[in-house]
């Protein structure tokens, strides 16, 4: 089978633990490495998180690099409110027995694809500051990467940071801009679909039944998330954010609807943040687009086209899911 390489860079809070789950338990990836970011919680912390999260599925080999420590052009701002002090849902998990490499998470993404040029898919889960940096340092790493999964922004949802941002690009809309603007096939999936795709009660009892090491850490870290979205939801149920994206990048036929619009975000205002794209019916490109300029080598004038989904097979993506974790 052709396994999808993927470098993962994540701000390891809760969501992103279970989309490491998830991916650690899929046959059709191959997790490369991971690189830190501050977001959820500050980056230095997430890369011990990810530490713990290879070496609890059994990936002590993958090495995992710390990251951009503050956002391009505003101060760091956290969430522990959402995914507890620890970044890990205030369970208390023992140290990991390895520490981060030496080499840091931009120079990880820069070497890993000059040595797999093509071969490469960039899942990011995170704040885009480091992929930001990344293409500043080398632009042409844009023409190294097989294909970029950000988890990120919302088009006709309302935000989750703000009235109209979605966190992972609130946290730094100039390296958004950057990654949603350069020359490589990006795929957005953003609140639009990750936040109808949920665990419920039922499924929550799927993973109870499962009783695996994975399933009940998986339980125990969604405790304090399914906590705080008790509040919003006023039922125990929880989003998807993270692990839809790892799923998609696994599998893009979870994506059933689609918009392939460029996306520019608004760094001005109480706005700033949003994820804008024109969605009037006599703008859409052709419906083959975006093909059509990856085959042009991306040699138009017009800015890049990203692939926002707008609906996916939440159930078979669920189902999915819970089975990686067994
Ligand atoms: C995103 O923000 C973070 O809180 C989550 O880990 C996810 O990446 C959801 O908006
Ligand atoms: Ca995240």
């Amino acid at each position: 089978m052709d396994r999808r390489k993927i470098l993962l860079d994540a701000d390891v809070g809760i969501d992103d633990a279970i989309a490491m789950l998830h991916l650690a338990g899929r046959s059709d990836v191959e997790l490369l490495a991971v690189g830190s970011v501050h977001g959820n919680i500050p980056a230095d912390l997430a890369a011990v998180n990810a530490r713990h999260l290879l070496e609890l599925c059994g990936l002590d080999d993958v090495p995992v690099a710390y990251g951009a420590r503050q956002p391009m052009a505003q101060p760091l701002a956290t969430a522990e409110w959402v995914h507890g002090e620890d970044g890990l849902g205030n369970t208390n998990q023992p140290a990991p027995k390895r520490g981060p490499v030496a080499e840091d998470a931009v120079s990880q993404i820069l070497r890993l694809t000059r040595e797999m040029p093509g071969e490469i898919d960039l899942l990011a889960v995170g704040p885009l500051t480091n992929l930001g940096l990344a293409l500043c340092l080398d632009p042409e790493l844009a023409g190294r990467v097989r294909s970029v999964v950000v988890m990120g922004g919302a088009i006709a949802h309302e935000g989750n940071a703000s009235a109209t941002a979605e966190a992972n690009i609130w946290h730094d809309p100039e390296a958004a801009n950057l990654v949603f603007g350069a020359e490589w096939p990006v795929t957005m999936v953003g609140l639009d679909v990750t936040q109808v795709t949920r665990l419920r009660t039922k499924e929550l009892a799927e993973i109870e039944a499962i009783g695996s090491v994975r399933s009940k850490f998986a339980l125990k870290v969604l405790s304090h998330y399914l906590d705080v979205y008790q509040r919003t939801f006023g039922t125990r149920e929880c989003p998807l954010h993270d692990p839809l994206a790892a799923g998609i990048v696994a599998d893009p036929t979870y994506m059933t609807e689609w918009l392939d619009r460029a996306v520019e975000v608004n760094t001005t205002g109480p706005t700033r943040g949003a994820t804008i794209i024109d969605r009037r019916a006599w703008m859409a490109p052709a419906a083959d687009a975006r093909e059509t300029r990856e085959r042009n080598g991306g040699k138009d004038a017009t800015p890049p086209l990203v692939r926002v989904p707008m609906k996916v097979d939440g159930p078979r993506f669920v189902a999915d899911l819970i089975a990686s974790l067994k």
